[in-house]
């Protein structure tokens, strides 16, 4: 196995590039996460993050460029010892029916198995713990088609997490869920990073990035915009750029993370919005938003 020398990141994500037929939707994107560090990837539909999260799992391979997996190249890492360091829980949960929920979180243990081994009580014992971290045990016997899109969603965290993964992909993450189920997902996931953890998530709620991650790493059209600590990226003039949305950046008092309230779209179809929401003059001078 190649070494990128004794590099303290846990992912190390150099100059990839992904490309489909002609269109490239990874432009040479530089990212890393070190060990306990919990990364949140954000940026507007098509950006690119989950195409980046696939790309470091392995799932899809990148043409240009490498990615670095503790030290490792992932190019020459057969794909059972990935899943042994790393779990992607996927944006569109793969199609499982006729599983229960207990059955596929114990599909999480494969990568830890030996070549005839089947699942031991061990291995039933990490399944349930991952059920009872994610709140997902009373869906245990149950079938996946049973399960709420929320619900299902957990269990597959809780698959992620009965791999035992020491860096854990996450794509959007809290999409599906409750507004406590966002709370206590994404606290456990940083409970998890605070004992050593890698953890990489898509997120789109910018609230929740600002108060869970240790970074932000801002995509669009592929490439990478800007990074670094919530604070240095969540900037109203990036997030104005990056997603074309007039916001307001403070420290909510309750929580004292950074917070973000938006305001309005900058423009729609052409015409410019002002801070209060309503619509400025267009082009043409008529103030033209207050159609309905
Ligand atoms: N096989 C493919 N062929 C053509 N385009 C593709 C293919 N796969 C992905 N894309 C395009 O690549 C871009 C990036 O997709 P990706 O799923 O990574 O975006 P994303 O940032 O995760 O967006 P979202 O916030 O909507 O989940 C999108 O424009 C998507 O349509
Ligand atoms: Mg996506």
């Amino acid at each position: 196995m190649t070494s990128n020398g004794n590099s303290p990141e846990s992912v190390d994500a150099r100059a990839v590039s992904f490309s489909v037929e002609a269109k490239t939707l990874l432009d040479a994107v530089d990212m890393r996460a070190q060990r306990g560090q919990f990364v949140g990837l954000i940026g507007p539909n098509g950006a690119g993050k989950s195409t980046l999260l696939r790309t470091l799992s392995g799932v899809l391979r990148h043409q240009e460029g490498a990615v670095w997996l503790e030290g490792a190249d992932l190019s020459s890492m057969a794909a059972r010892d990935v899943a042994a360091m790393l779990a992607l829980v996927p944006q569109i949960a793969p199609y499982t029916q006729g599983f229960t929920a207990f059955e596929l979180v114990l599909m999480g243990r494969y990568p830890h198995l030996g070549r005839f081994e089947v699942e031991g009580q061990a291995d039933d014992r990490i399944a349930e713990k991952a059920m009872r971290l994610t709140e997902t045990e009373e869906f245990a016997t149950r079938t996946l088609e049973t399960l709420s899109g929320g619900e299902r969603q957990r269990v597959f965290l809780a698959r992620a997490l009965a791999q035992q993964p020491r860096i854990l992909l996450l794509d959007e993450p809290t999409s599906n869920l409750d507004i406590l189920h966002q709370l206590t997902i994404l606290g456990l996931v940083r409970q998890l990073v605070d004992d050593g953890l890698t953890a990489i998530a898509a997120i789109h709620d910018l609230n929740l990035a600002a108060r869970y991650c240790d970074r932000l790493v801002l995509i669009s059209n592929g490439a990478v915009v800007t990074e670094g600590p919530p604070e240095d990226v969540l900037t109203p003039e990036t997030i104005e750029s990056a997603f074309g949305v007039r916001s307001a950046v403070y420290r909510d008092p309750a929580t004292d993370a950074l917070a973000i309230s938006l305001i309005s779209p900058a423009q729609v179809n052409g015409v410019s919005f002002g801070s209060n929401g309503s619509a400025a003059a267009g082009s043409n001078g008529v103030p033209s938003a207050s159609r309905s």
